[in-house]
């Protein structure tokens, strides 16, 4: 049985804005990385799985009972991180984690210690003065301190600094070796590249890809881009080849050609017809293949 299970979830605001449709499962153990431009429903779907909002058709599920019905027992295996941190006014940081200890009615000291410690964070002062980062390791310590397996992140790294987003990519990695289950929603490619097993691409509230990471860090097609000496090379070369070309820039005569593995051989033979003057192999990365569908109308 999947951990977390979104079917068919729809949940429409008006004027095209929702969620529709919208189908994942996410396995013990694995890490999901759920992307997309802003105001795409990441937000919205996660609000669901904590059982915040009702869905109109559809539903979520943790650990086989509804988000929205069973909310509290499913919450008590779940460390949430809001995308938007809102802590109450007039508390020091010390006294907010001692009331999510009662609310969460867990006391693992060595635990909320070690995190203190991890994220160098000093909770005596209020937390209405504390910076945006400070507020964020609150909601980072408080969230973990009762070592939930299930963690249900939305943009976890947002209002941190480098150092401070490197050290919460090496927690999540800690996390995952101990087995939990991640959701992560994210516009950092670095982060879900570090640790994402499978990646979900929502756009304008539907979900328009799901990926495994592995496959596309080893796809097997490539860019090479060829720099002719002349423009009338680059022309002859466009105009011979059955290669797919992917790109062509023709003040710079260059062109960029989509192969496969089996086609190197044919590519270079071709161009021994030509003056080159540079051919490189652009690499294929994660960002890449993410920018794709974040341009308007892919
Ligand atoms: N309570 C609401 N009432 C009306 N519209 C809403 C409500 N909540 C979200 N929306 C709309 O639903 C769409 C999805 O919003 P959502 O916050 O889920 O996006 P997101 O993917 O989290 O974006 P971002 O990357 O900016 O955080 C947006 O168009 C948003 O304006
Ligand atoms: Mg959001």
């Amino acid at each position: 049985m999947a951990i977390i299970e979104v079917d068919n979830l729809t949940k429409d605001f008006g004027y095209g804005r929702g969620i529709y449709s919208v189908s994942f499962q996410i396995q013990k153990g694995e890490v999901f990385g759920f992307l997309g431009p802003n105001g795409a429903g990441k937000t919205t779907t996660i609000r669901h799985l904590m059982g915040f909002t009702n869905p109109q058709q559809g539903h979520a599920a943790i650990n086989g009972m509804r988000c929205n019905e069973q909310t509290s027992e499913i919450l008590r295996d779940v460390g949430y991180l809001p995308g938007e941190i809102a802590l109450p006014e007039g508390l020091t940081g010390w006294e907010f984690i001692k009331m999510m200890q009662g609310l969460k009615n867990s006391h693992n000291e060595e635990r909320l210690q070690y995190l203190l410690d991890k994220f160098q964070l000093d909770p005596s002062g209020k937390t209405k003065r504390m910076s945006l980062g400070d507020k964020r390791k609150l909601a980072v310590v408080t969230a973990f301190m009762a070592d939930p397996d299930i963690l249900l992140l939305d943009e976890p790294t947002s209002g941190l600094d480098p150092v401070m987003q490197q050290t919460f990519i090496d927690f999540m990695k800690e996390e995952k070796k101990r087995g939990k289950t991640i959701l992560l929603s994210s516009h950092m490619f670095g982060e879900i590249d570090a640790i994402c097993d499978r990646i979900a691409i929502i756009k304008e509230g539907k979900i328009i890809s799901t990926v495994n990471t592995d496959e596309i860090r080893h796809n097997i097609n490539k860019i090479y881009q060829i720099t002719f000496t002349t423009r009338e090379d680059l022309d002859a070369f466009t105009k011979e080849t059955h290669l797919t070309i992917s790109l062509t820039e023709q003040d710079k005569h260059m062109a960029e050609v989509v192969i496969n593995d089996m086609e190197i051989n044919q590519l270079v033979k071709v161009l021994t017809n030509y003056q080159v003057m540079n051919f490189k192999e652009k690499k294929f990365s994660l960002e890449d293949y993410f920018m794709h569908f974040y341009v308007k109308g892919a």
